[in-house]
């Protein structure tokens, strides 16, 4: 058996599972340390002089390769496009390289949805954290059980399927980036079509802006109705920003504006399921 934990070890413990919750996942000290003048980590050695005509015989460096977009866009549509099933859309996402979020910050699967793939009330996230990359489901750490509470205090429980915009983690759980979102839409665009949902709820700016490509910041845009439209134009639907669980957790006065929010919601839900 394990020897128990001493109660300065539980705090380191409980300390770093804090860190690693915020997203903390290097240590760096208030001061910078000069690890050459310490004597372990070798001086830089001086560049080389090349002669002019040594630099003009050597090839160029090869360009650090830049991720091809549109090419990945294209295929994730063309991929997004022949899944007829959540489930098959969920499996192209898991084999598709074409995110670079994929080799950058996720540690171990793709995170793809849960909920009702029938529910009437889709929300989407910005990405995955640590705790959605190690399950593989969005929204089950400390924001996603906030953001649970509150769906059920709304009554939204069984009516709601969550997503996300990316469905890797970006590196430190930083904001994807609008290129690695734009790469992900087409899945999202089909994982609508699919649903089929009557609302949109947005969580969170970067969540907001890149599924309305909106250019205001959250706090402008959240509790006000936009019309969300499919690249197509064949699909709209009514879609709702609202602020992200994390920032609520950040900043708990800022939760009535948030359940101002989902009451606006719920009603507009209500109001559609009710036979005319
Ligand atoms: N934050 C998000 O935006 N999505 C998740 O899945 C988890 C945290």
């Amino acid at each position: 058996m394990p020897a128990a934990a001493e109660p300065a070890d539980r705090l380191a413990e409980s300390l770093l599972a804090f860190w690693a919750d915020a997203g903390v996942d290097s240590m760096l000290l208030d001061e910078p340390v000069d690890r050459i003048a310490a004597g372990r980590i070798a001086p830089p050695r001086p560049p080389e002089r090349k002669t002019a005509a040594a630099a003009a015989a050597a090839p160029s460096p090869a360009r650090p390769s830049q991720p091809d977009v549109s090419g990945a866009v294209a295929l994730a549509r063309e991929l997004a496009a022949k899944a007829e099933t959540l489930e098959a859309l969920a499996e192209a996402i898991a084999a598709f390289d074409g995110c670079p979020l994929k080799f950058e910050g996720a540690a171990s699967q793709a995170v793809v949805y849960r909920g009702d793939p029938k529910a009437p009330l889709m929300v989407i996230g910005e990405g995955p954290g640590q705790d959605e990359d190690r399950q593989g489901k969005p929204f089950v750490g400390r924001a996603g059980q906030l953001l649970d509470r509150m769906l059920a205090a709304a009554g939204l429980t069984e009516r709601v399927l969550i997503t996300n915009t990316v469905f890797w983690r970006p590196p430190g759980n930083r904001t994807p980036t609008p290129a690695e979102q734009a790469v992900c839409a087409p899945f999202v665009e089909r994982a609508i079509a699919l649903v089929q949902p009557k609302l949109l709820l947005l969580a969170g700016g970067a969540s907001a802006k890149a599924i309305l490509k909106k250019e205001e910041g959250i706090l402008s845009l959240r509790g006000r109705w936009f019309e969300w439209r499919s690249s197509d134009g064949s699909l709209e639907l009514p879609a709702l920003p609202t602020l992200h669980p994390a920032f609520l957790l950040r900043q708990p006065a800022a939760k009535k504006r948030a359940w101002a929010d989902l009451l606006t919601l719920t009603e507009r839900l209500d109001r559609q399921d009710r036979p005319a």
